[in-house]
């Protein structure tokens, strides 16, 4: 949720952070602004309403001059998307201006006592709280800026990272952040960069800090960068190194980056299994499960953790934990587990999911569980995100920056992962003969080919996708681990076109939703070989009597459903425990479709955003 970004150097400031706008409006696009300092007297502000190619329209070729600047794209939280709303705030006459990502939950009070003190606002927002209230401080102790700004955000509650520029101060950058993130890129002697995750700073710099919570940091042109806590400790930063690649976040050819992420599967998948797998020794090694194996041996119980289409991988692995490891598993909503006075006991393993490793309700559920003793496992993307941080141990997805808004490779991703995690639980308590681990492994390294062969049917589901594009409803159906993947495909298809979709176990159909068909319902089956395949062929005739539009995912081979379904969209066979890695494919790229032809922004879907730092 939103996105911030900042420089300070000896470079023009505006085209680095415009281009670092663009990279992160993935966080945010309900409006953008930069502020850009001229180094002597006065900090320009211009921000707009809408994406960051209508900051530009409204620049036009007024560019502001200046080598020190902050911008924001914005997920509006406090007020509606407007130029008035949109960072950067202001406080001290445009003479101090401030951008923000998080939120700031004790703003009412703090507003109402600045107010009694003479600040009057403009804006709906918490951040021009929070810019008048570093304002308030400095004046009232004739402290330092960096002084002011530590002591102003001891009184704030909630979450912000922040960065800011005071036109007194033309050679200083300030940021801060607690629960919301913020790297520090350092380019070429005192010339630093500053921004919500590594993309913005890539092209420029390979060298970052991962700025901790309650930690401000101030860049100082001549000086350099200090970073101290909010108790006044000089803290000594650690630099690293980024891995990731340039082109992995660029578009590379294809129209969106939606199409491109569910084109790179073949890739991420392998990627995911890439030096963990050794099908000749019959292996897995994943170091954060050794590491802690008394943990997982002690284990009685498993709570996964997650949000959104992580929630869904989630669901995935309780299935392959409780067959292949005998544990017994909770599949929670991060947002509502954290609110239920849960039961944790010290032998739970607690298993976070987060693609972005930033969500805010995932990351207070962590919090939650290892207070009360739990061991916290990880399963994340982004490398140093706060999620990983705050685990006691994990693994990495590896599907390499995910940008389009809906969730496509990362979720591959994240059930290879968690599909590996199970069975080397399994096999490491001698649950899974050695028969069935090798067999799986095999299955498993074919899976990336698998994936392949199914986007080679790219040009037959775009045609399926032209006959559901004026659908208003749409009906996902599946069982056992394909239950997730009807959840996720249904998820897939509401977030980019908009057309209201449930997905369903299907045997639940008759306990409600087979009231809604008709000649006009969509409803996608998934219908590959497995233990109920029977079962769901019920189904799909319940649905046929009915009149309702079939869409079947069937193994490749089947016969018997081509002649009850009016679609049919051919499975490559797996082993039925991993064949959510191949059937959600299909699911994605009918939504992609549908969404592409409905004329919708699949990249960056209304209301939505892709990190969702806020509860
Ligand atoms: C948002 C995104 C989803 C994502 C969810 C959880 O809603 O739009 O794609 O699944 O957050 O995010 P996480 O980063 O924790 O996986």
């Amino acid at each position: 949720m939103c996105g911030i970004v900042g420089y300070i150097g000896e470079k023009d400031c505006f085209p680095i952070l415009i281009k670092g706008l663009r990279r992160l409006e993935y966080r945010g696009y309900d409006s953008a602004g930069v502020a850009v300092f001229d180094g002597e007297s006065t900090i320009n502000i211009l921000k707009k309403k809408g994406k960051v190619e209508d900051l530009l329209a409204f620049v036009g070729k007024d560019i502001p001059p200046g080598s020190t600047g902050i911008g924001h794209t914005r997920w509006a939280t406090h007020g509606p998307p407007s130029d008035v709303n949109a960072h950067p705030h202001t406080a001290r006459f445009g003479r101090l201006a401030m951008i923000h990502n998080g939120i700031i939950e004790n703003y009412e009070s703090l507003r109402t006592s600045l107010e009694t003190n003479g600040h009057a606002f403009v804006s709906d927002t918490d951040t021009e709280v929070l810019i008048h209230l570093i304002d308030e401080v400095q004046n009232r102790t004739n402290a330092s800026l960096s002084d002011a700004v530590q002591m102003a955000l001891k009184e704030v509650e909630g979450a912000y990272a922040i960065a800011l520029v005071d036109a007194s101060e033309p050679d200083m950058l300030i940021a801060a952040r607690k629960s919301s993130p913020l790297v520090i890129g350092v380019g070429e002697e005192n010339e630093f960069y500053v921004a919500s995750d590594a993309t913005p700073i890539i092209e420029h710099t390979q060298n970052v800090i991962y700025l901790d919570d309650e930690e401000v940091a101030v860049m100082h042109r001549k000086k350099g960068l200090i970073i101290k806590n909010l108790q006044n400790t000089v803290i000594t930063p650690e630099v690293h190194a980024l891995e990731m690649q340039i082109e992995a976040i660029e578009k590379g050819g294809f129209q969106h980056f939606m199409l491109k992420e569910i084109f790179e599967q073949p890739n991420s998948i392998l990627d995911s299994i890439r030096g963990r797998v050794s099908v000749s020794r019959s292996e897995i090694n994943m170091s954060g499960i050794d590491a802690h194996w008394d943990k997982w041996n002690a284990a009685q119980r498993i709570i996964i953790i997650a949000c959104g289409t992580s929630w869904h991988a989630g669901m995935i692995a309780e299935y392959l934990f409780e067959d292949f490891a005998r544990i017994p598993v909770e599949v929670e909503y991060a947002s509502e587990f954290r609110y239920r006075n849960p039961i944790i006991r010290s032998n739970d393993v607690v298993i976070a999911i987060s693609q972005s490793g930033e969500t805010a309700d995932t990351l207070a559920a962590i919090k939650l569980a290892k207070d009360q003793g739990a061991h916290l496992f990880g399963v994340c993307n982004v490398v140093g995100s706060s999620i990983a941080r705050e685990t006691d141990s994990g693994a990495y997805t590896h599907a390499g920056p995910e940008i389009g808004v809906a969730s496509t490779k990362a979720f591959t991703a994240q059930v290879t992962v968690l599909t590996l995690i199970a069975l080397l639980v399994g096999k490491k308590k001698g649950l899974l003969s050695t028969q069935r681990f090798s067999r799986l492994l095999v299955e498993l390294k074919a899976i990336p080919d698998k994936v392949q062969k199914l986007l080679e049917q790219d040009a037959r589901i775009k045609e399926i996708a032209g006959h559901f594009v004026k659908s208003e409803n749409a009906l996902y159906l599946g069982r056992g681990v394909n239950f997730p993947v009807a959840l996720e495909g249904a998820l897939k298809l509401k977030e980019i076109s908009y057309i209201h979709a449930e997905g369903y176990p299907s045997a639940e159909m008759k306990h409600g939703p087979i009231a809604l068909i008709d000649e006009e319902m969509p409803v996608f089956f998934i219908a590959t070989a497995d233990d109920v395949y029977e079962k769901i062929v019920s189904n799909i005739q319940e649905v046929k009597a009915r009149g309702g539009r079939l869409v079947a995912l069937v193994s490749a081979g089947n016969q018997e459903l081509k002649q009850l379904a009016e679609f049919v969209i051919e499975v490559p066979k797996t082993d039925q425990a991993l064949a959510p890695l191949l059937t959600v494919v299909p699911l994605q790229l009918l939504s992609y479709h549908i969404a592409v032809m409905r004329d919708c922004n699949v990249d960056q879907p209304r209301n939505l955003a892709k990190s969702v730092t806020v509860e």
